[in-house]
């Protein structure tokens, strides 16, 4: 019988949307779509899992504004669109939504809607879905260190004070805990720049379905490989 590790965040590397698209004979923009979609069924179908509290998603790199104009801007649109029509299920199924990442480059148009749902759904709320959306783990590490000097330049922090819980505290959201589980779709086995410095002790599953596929079986899938995982933190047992 599969063994229990405590899931409280899952964190996702939404990849395939591309092949997807093309495996469907479509678009690329299509397979975004279909993404979008399954980001939605998956906030739907959180409250199955009733440990997850925390679900990130990672669903604009630091490095996607090297894609295509057409790409990028069609990105952003079924972002806010996302944030336009789907706030009320948010708010209904108690989930507050976060944002990690820088806000420069992003449309104004998609700042406005990822600040009035941060408000709207910043109280009362059961469980948390982050999105990255403009994220680059190198960044956010650099951004504390920035944040750090910054303390340490204005006297209100000392160099012997930095230590490795300085610096998670200076990370863009320090209360939410590091991923028990990081799931990457689509068959490639890389990181991407994604969380560098809070999945040191992440288990990892890695899945061939693309992500537009990517339903409540296959991450029951990963959450049973996940429960079977000896988690040791570095540790003997
Ligand atoms: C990677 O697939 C996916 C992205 C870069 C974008 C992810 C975006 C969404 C799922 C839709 C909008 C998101 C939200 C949160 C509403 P890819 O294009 O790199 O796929 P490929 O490697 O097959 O080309």
């Amino acid at each position: 019988m599969a063994k229990k590790n405590e899931l409280t965040h899952l964190a996702i590397i939404l990849d395939g949307n591309g092949r997807w698209a093309e495996k469907h004979g479509v678009p690329r923009v299509e397979g975004h779509k279909a993404g979008a979609e399954r980001v939605l069924k998956l906030v739907e179908d959180l409250n199955c899992f009733p440990t997850i509290k925390y679900l990130t998603l990672y669903a604009f790199s630091t490095e996607n504004w090297n894609r295509s104009e057409e790409e990028v801007s069609a990105l952003m649109e079924l972002l806010c669109t996302f944030l336009d029509q789907h706030c009320e299920t948010l708010i209904r199924n108690k989930i507050r939504l976060l944002i990690s990442g820088k806000r420069e480059k992003m449309p104004e148009k998609c700042l406005k809607r990822m600040d009035q749902v941060t408000a709207l759904t910043s109280e009362n709320y059961e469980k948390t879905v982050i999105f990255a959306i403009n994220y680059g783990g190198r960044q956010e590490i650099t951004d504390a260190v920035r944040k750090i000097a910054e303390k340490i330049q204005t006297g209100s922090m000392g160099i012997d004070e930095i230590n490795e819980s300085k610096i998670a505290e200076n990370l863009y959201h320090p209360d939410v805990p590091d991923p028990d589980l990081l799931v990457r779709t689509s068959g490639e086995l890389r990181i991407s720049n994604f969380l560098l410095w809070q999945i040191s002790y992440s288990e990892l599953y890695f899945t061939d379905v693309l992500w537009p596929d990517f339903d409540k079986m296959q991450l029951e899938k990963a959450i049973y490989s996940y429960n079977n995982r000896d988690r040791r933190f570095g540790g003997r047992k």
